[in-house]
C-alpha cells in the first residue's frame, strides 16, 4: 500500500513562495501529488488553475498543504471546480449550511463525543454514485485531526481495472450497476436511513461497472457500497461480481492511505477513485473536516 512519505512533506506555511511558484510533486506510484506553496484559499489565475486541473486528471488526487480556510473560501475555491452539491445526509448539517458538510466528533462543548460522525464512510465507495449526475469530485479539509488513526483510504479504479484478465474486461465493459441510496443507508453499519426527499429525488440509477473517464477516456471499475445490483441479472450473481470487483479494487497495490496533517486539503476525482474512513479514538481526540462535493455529469 502506498503511503506518504511524512518526512518528505513540506514543514509549515511560512515561508510560503508566490503562488505562481508553488510546487506539484507526486506521492507515490497508486495516486496522488502534493500541491506546496499555493495558498488555495485566494483566488486564482486562469493559469493557475489550468495546472491544478491537469495536475488534478494526472494523479486524481492532491493535497495542497498548510491551508487557511474559512467556509466562505472553502466554498470558492471548491466552485472553481463545478457547482457544489448540497449535503443531504440527516444529522450532518451545522446552522443550516447545506454547501459544507462539517463532520465532527466534538461535542458542543469541545469534548470527544466517543461517536464516529459518518460510519457510512468507513465502507469503500465512490460520493454519491446513488445520483444520475454522481459527484465529479470531493474536498476534504482537515480542520482538526487525529494524532493516530483517522486516515483515509483510496484505491484507484483505473490502475484496478487495467490489471483485470482481459476476460474480466470483457465481462464488465457492457455491465451497468444499478445505485441506490436506500439499498446503501440500509446495509450502511446503522448509519441513518434514506430521506423521503432523497428516495423521491434519488431513485435507483444504472452507472456502467467500467465506466468511461469523461476526461481521459480511461475506463475504471465503477461501484462501491452504493451499488446493489447488476442489471439484468439475477440479485445473487450480481452481487457476488460486485463482491468480487470490490474485493479486487481494495487490493493493496491499487491503494494509497492518507494520514492527515492539520490544514490539509484534499481533492479527488470520484470518477475513478473509491475512497473509505478508517477509525480513530473517538473518545480521546477530536477529528474535524470540512467537506465540499462537486457535481459532475451524467455517466453515460
Ligand atoms: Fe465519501
Amino acid at each position: 500500500m502506498q503511503q506518504l512519505n511524512q518526512a518528505t512533506a513540506s514543514p509549515h506555511a511560512a515561508a510560503r513562495p508566490k503562488a505562481s511558484d508553488f510546487i506539484i510533486r507526486p506521492v507515490g506510484p497508486v495516486m496522488g501529488a502534493e500541491v506546496i506553496g499555493l495558498d488555495a484559499s485566494q483566488p486564482l489565475s486562469q493559469d493557475m488553475f489550468k495546472r491544478i486541473e491537469d495536475a488534478f486528471l494526472e494523479y486524481k488526487l492532491l493535497c495542497f498543504r498548510d491551508q487557511e480556510f474559512t467556509l466562505d473560501t472553502l466554498v470558492s475555491f471548491t466552485e472553481n471546480w463545478g457547482p457544489l452539491l448540497e449535503h443531504t445526509m440527516p444529522g450532518q448539517l451545522r446552522d443550516g449550511i447545506t454547501a459544507i458538510n462539517i463532520a465532527t466528533n466534538a461535542t458542543a462543548d469541545g469534548k470527544p463525543s466517543g461517536k464516529h460522525p459518518d460510519v457510512t464512510a468507513m465502507r469503500w465507495h465512490t460520493d454519491r454514485s446513488w445520483r444520475a449526475r454522481p459527484a465529479m469530485a470531493t474536498l476534504l479539509y482537515g480542520v482538526q485531526v487525529p494524532s493516530v488513526g483517522g486516515d483515509t483510504l483510496f484505491a484507484n479504479g483505473t490502475l484496478a481495472y487495467d490489471s483485470l484478465p482481459e476476460d474480466k474486461k470483457r465481462l464488465i465493459d457492457p455491465l451497468n450497476a444499478i445505485h441506490s441510496v436506500d439499498y446503501s443507508r440500509k446495509t450502511g453499519y446503522g448509519g441513518p436511513a434514506a430521506t423521503e426527499y432523497e428516495l423521491r429525488e434519488h431513485p435507483p440509477v444504472p452507472h456502467p461497472l467500467a465506466r468511461k473517464h469523461p476526461a481521459t477516456g480511461r475506463r475504471s471499475i465503477y461501484c462501491g457500497c452504493h451499488a446493489w445490483k447488476i442489471e439484468g441479472w439475477s440479485k445473487a450473481n450480481g452481487r457476488k461480481l460486485l463482491d468480487e470487483m470490490m474485493d479486487w479494487v481494495k487490493q493493496d497495490r491499487f491503494v494509497y492511505r492518507h494520514k492527515w496533517r492539520k490544514h490539509d486539503l484534499v481533492i479527488w476525482d470520484n470518477r475513478c477513485l473509491f475512497h473509505a474512513a478508517t477509525p480513530y479514538d473517538t473518545t480521546k481526540e477530536i477529528r474535524t473536516m470540512w467537506r465540499t462535493v462537486v457535481e459532475g455529469g451524467p455517466t453515460h
